[in-house]
């Protein structure tokens, strides 16, 4: 069986980016027969860039309902909150002792922060925590723990997945004596929908506050949040460039073909800015509008979802603990003879 498996920071509310780029793309892999998932809420992570409890707490729950409102089968699933599983951080550990420091270098995401210092004339780490520079590491570990094949995630992700790639290969060829003890992961794209783009037109995305709420604030704030899309200036009946705004892109997330082409079509022949938004408020909530009931049920009582996780992390330790004694051994941490 293939194994599926991708994770969520617990800093914000989640957005049309994540429920595109990963929500329902992980949902929908999961029912395949043959594949064992696992879909995790990474609160470890959400440490790095978050050094406020409430938020942290408040955004498990929002993920967690989110997963489970799209449609997640919690007994299906291994579905479980990071922070619940020791061995993470403990494999985190070992992958740190063979990763160069060179490749934590060019991530992405410190990379950019000491663009940014460098920019503004600062010290090239002012800022800069070791939780960032080694997130990739934290990340690798969650992927490597459950030796899995496949990580759906957008298109932000995918470096991330090459560097774990990058040290599992390093960790076999030290540990390995001739068998692989890590699988190489790879990542799952829909080239179609791996950057949806947020309201300004640059990735949807919480740093950007460019985003659009998935069920938070029900339709009254998705319409609002529509109603902010960048769109030029042309009047209803002047016809529009179906390219030259993040409003299509949107559409075609949730849109059949013979949806797209008739959208694409109706703008060139002049379709108000104005009908266009209220289309994508209505073909978003016509997939999104049942979930959202089940989100309100699921949100009014955290002590389900807290025993859905509790019990998806008893079921993934049993998967990882004998794992990670395997990993301990191999690289010689184990009791004297
Ligand atoms: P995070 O929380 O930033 O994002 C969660 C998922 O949503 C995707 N995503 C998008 N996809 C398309 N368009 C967008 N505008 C957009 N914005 C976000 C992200 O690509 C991601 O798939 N480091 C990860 C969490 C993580 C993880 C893991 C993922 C921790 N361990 C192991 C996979 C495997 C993160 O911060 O994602």
């Amino acid at each position: 069986t293939e194994r599926v498996l991708t994770g969520i920071t617990t800093t914000g509310t989640p957005h049309l980016g994540n429920y595109v780029g990963a929500i329902r793309p992980s949902v929908e892999a999961s029912r395949a027969p043959d594949v064992e998932s696992f879909f995790f809420l990474a609160d470890y992570h959400a440490l790095i860039k978050c050094d406020d409890p409430a938020r942290v707490e408040r955004s498990r729950l929002e993920i967690a309902a989110t997963w489970l409102a799209a449609g997640l089968d919690p007994q299906r699933v291994y579905f479980f909150r990071q922070s619940d599983l020791p061995e993470t951080p403990e494999l985190t550990w070992l992958l740190t002792c063979v990763t160069a420091k060179g490749l934590m270098n060019r991530a992405h995401a410190y990379k950019a922060a000491t663009d940014v210092n460098l920019a503004a004339g600062k010290d090239v780490d002012a800022d800069v925590t070791m939780g960032l520079y080694c997130y990739p590491i934290l990340m690798a570990a969650d992927i490597l723990l459950f030796n899995a094949h496949r990580v759906p995630v957008g298109r932000d992700q995918v470096q991330h997945i090459e560097m774990a790639r990058d040290i599992a290969q390093r960790f076999n060829h030290l540990y390995g004596r001739g068998r692989d003890l890590f699988v190489l992961p790879q990542a799952q794209i829909d080239e179609e929908l791996a950057t949806l783009p947020g309201l300004d037109g640059r990735k949807m995305s919480k740093s950007y506050d460019n985003t659009i709420p998935l069920f938070e604030g029900g339709p009254k704030a998705l319409k609002e949040a529509v109603a902010r899309i960048v769109t030029d200036s042309r009047l209803p009946g002047e016809p529009k460039d179906p390219d030259g705004t993040p409003l299509v892109t949107i559409y075609d997330a949730f849109a059949t073909p013979e949806q797209r082409a008739e959208f694409r079509a109706d703008l060139r022949a002049g379709l108000g800015w104005g009908d266009a938004k209220q289309r994508l408020v209505d073909l978003i909530e016509s997939h999104i509008g049942p979930m959202r009931d089940r989100y309100a049920e699921l949100m009014a009582h955290p002590e389900r979802i807290e025993e859905i996780l509790q019990d998806g992390a008893r079921r993934a330790r049993r998967i990882a603990t004998p794992f990670l004694a395997e990993l301990r051994e191999a690289v010689g941490l184990r009791p004297m003879k």
